[in-house]
């Protein structure tokens, strides 16, 4: 299968915080975040596998800073790399006010979606990844350390001993 660059499945998305979508505190709350990411991601998986994805697991995620109602989200969702079924896609989110729109980075998150065959619904490959920058060539080394990390933590990878994860843990 040949390999696709990460640009042809860049996905940015744009949204406004709207009342319905924030706290009473009128801060967007966590949850809308985490579906736009979880939408961004999963455009940007199902352009590079050409197929049907869902979401596998969502890795930490933290809210350093609240973003207002008012304000506009950007997601930037990237493709790190591709396994079998699986791929890791990279997700930035930034939040601008409207008045001075600049941008400051509010938080980011790896997902993992795995492609579908829409015949059977069971996992099917999907093409490699082709890191061309300096960055993406370091996310996509990094993913594979990643990958065993959160294998390890949902029950499906065995650790072989304690010094395998503080290794995982050095690593990240
Ligand atoms: C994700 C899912 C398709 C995996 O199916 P499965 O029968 O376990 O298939 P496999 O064991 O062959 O795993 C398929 C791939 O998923 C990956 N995977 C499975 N669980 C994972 C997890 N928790 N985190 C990361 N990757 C995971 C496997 O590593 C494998 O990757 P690879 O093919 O690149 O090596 C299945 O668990 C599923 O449908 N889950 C529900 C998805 C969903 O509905 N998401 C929305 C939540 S509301």
């Amino acid at each position: 299968m040949n390999g696709k660059t990460v640009a042809i499945s860049n996905t940015i998305m744009t949204e406004l915080v709207m009342p319905n979508d924030t706290n009473p505190l009128g801060n967007l709350m966590g949850g809308n975040l985490m579906r736009w990411m979880d939408i961004a991601g999963g455009i940007c998986a199902a352009r590079h596998s050409e197929s049907f994805v869902v979401t596998a697991s969502v890795d930490h995620v933290s809210f350093s800073d609240s973003v207002k109602v008012g304000e506009i989200v950007t997601l930037n969702a990237s493709i790190t790399r591709a396994f079998n079924s699986s791929m890791e896609v990279y997700i930035e989110v930034f939040t601008a006010t409207i008045p001075d729109q600049k941008p400051r980075k509010s938080n980011h998150a790896y997902l993992t979606f795995v492609a579908l065959d829409k015949a059977t619904m069971k996992p099917k490959l999907v093409p490699p990844v082709i890191p061309l920058t300096e960055e993406e060539e370091k996310r996509y080394e990094g993913a594979v350390r990643r990958r065993e990390l959160r294998l390890i933590l949902s029950g499906r990878m065995e650790a072989k001993d304690a010094k395998d994860l503080r290794d995982y843990f050095n690593k990240l």
